[in-house]
């Protein structure tokens, strides 16, 4: 079966590794690089974090660092949910791991270069799966408008239609970088998006932590130790588990059948004084508004959860 062609962009983040994880694991996803942006942490901890990451389960694709803020905003962190390190939790090795460098100098290859040069070179269109802040693919699009001819599809974690996470209104990737997501939101480009409505949903419940524990295996002990961290936030604002937002990205693309969706017009609010970061859906039937997005609302859960499992068993 053809592989589909993916550069994951994150900010790493205890979800982010569990969907490096997942992406890494698929027979369906063929990972041309990994590239980073600040948000939960600072851009130093999450590429740190990420070089971890990708160390400890084995892989060490072209790497590149991107935006340490925002397009026009300053960058906040999510230090409350991800810890000082970003990646709070299991104590992973320190890695000799290094970005792509290109330049005659040495200099570290900037992430929309290396995403440039990959998208052009290949012979197959690209999928992109952002799970952090948008501010690398706006650049991007902004930078380098002709790579959207070679782009698949955009599969992303962020938003939130019927709330938000870290306003009432507006999900923490989104209101990161609410130009970025108005930017990739408007490209054009056919995007599956993953909000809190189905993220929400994604729980990894206390048994499957257990049974995660039970099934042994370097990967799976560091899985099960990251949602660990990630669940004592959670489980304090009274969820029944630990949300795993960004699996959910690379889930819908290689398991669709455990997603419902829907198709909606998105439109990013940059401006409100208590909405700003909101992506709100059209949902008035009358306006036939022509839909930007393939929206995931629900998810088989267990189905999910095992296929996080299995994908933690393939490192064994
Ligand atoms: O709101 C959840 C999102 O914000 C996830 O991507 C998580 O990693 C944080 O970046
Ligand atoms: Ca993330």
């Amino acid at each position: 079966m053809k592989k589909i062609p993916i550069i994951m962009d994150c900010d790493p983040g205890h979800d982010d590794a569990i969907a490096l994880v997942l992406a890494f694991a698929s027979e369906k996803l063929d990972v041309k690089a990994v590239t980073v942006t600040g948000g939960n942490q600072t851009l130093a901890k999450t590429l740190n974090n990420a070089k971890k990451v990708l160390s400890y389960i084995g892989k060490r694709p072209p790497l590149a660092a991107g935006a340490d803020k925002p397009m026009f905003r300053e960058l906040e962190v999510a230090e409350a949910v991800h810890g000082e390190s970003g990646l709070d939790g299991p104590i992973l090795p320190e890695t000799d791991y290094k970005e792509e460098r290109t330049f005659p100098g040495g200099e570290r290859l900037p992430a929309v270069d290396l995403m440039r040069r990959i998208i052009l070179d290949s012979p197959e269109p690209i999928t992109l799966v952002p799970t952090g802040p948008l501010t690398n693919l706006g650049i991007l699009f902004t930078a380098y408008p002709e790579v959207k001819k070679n782009i698949a599809r955009i599969s992303l974690m962020g938003g939130g239609i019927e709330s938000g996470n870290w306003s009432a209104a507006a999900e923490f990737n989104i209101f990161v970088d609410p130009e970025a997501a108005e930017i990739v939101f408007t490209s054009g480009l056919p995007i599956i998006m993953s909000p809190l409505d189905v993220s929400h949903k994604a729980l990894m419940m206390p048994g499957d932590l257990d049974a995660l524990r039970k099934q042994g295996g370097r990967v799976s002990v560091m899985v099960a130790e990251l949602v660990e961290f990630f669940y004592q936030y959670h489980i304090a604002q009274g969820f029944a588990g630990a949300p795993l937002h960004d699996p959910c990205a690379v889930a819908a693309l290689i398991a669709p059948e455990l997603f419902k969706t829907a198709e909606y017009h998105i439109s990013i609010e940059t401006k409100g004084k208590y909405t700003t970061g909101m992506t709100f859906a059209d949902r008035r039937f009358w306006t036939n508004a022509k839909p930007n997005a393939t929206v995931c609302l629900d998810i088989d859960r267990p189905g999910f959860i095992r296929l996080i499992a299995e994908a933690c068993k393939t490192y064994d």
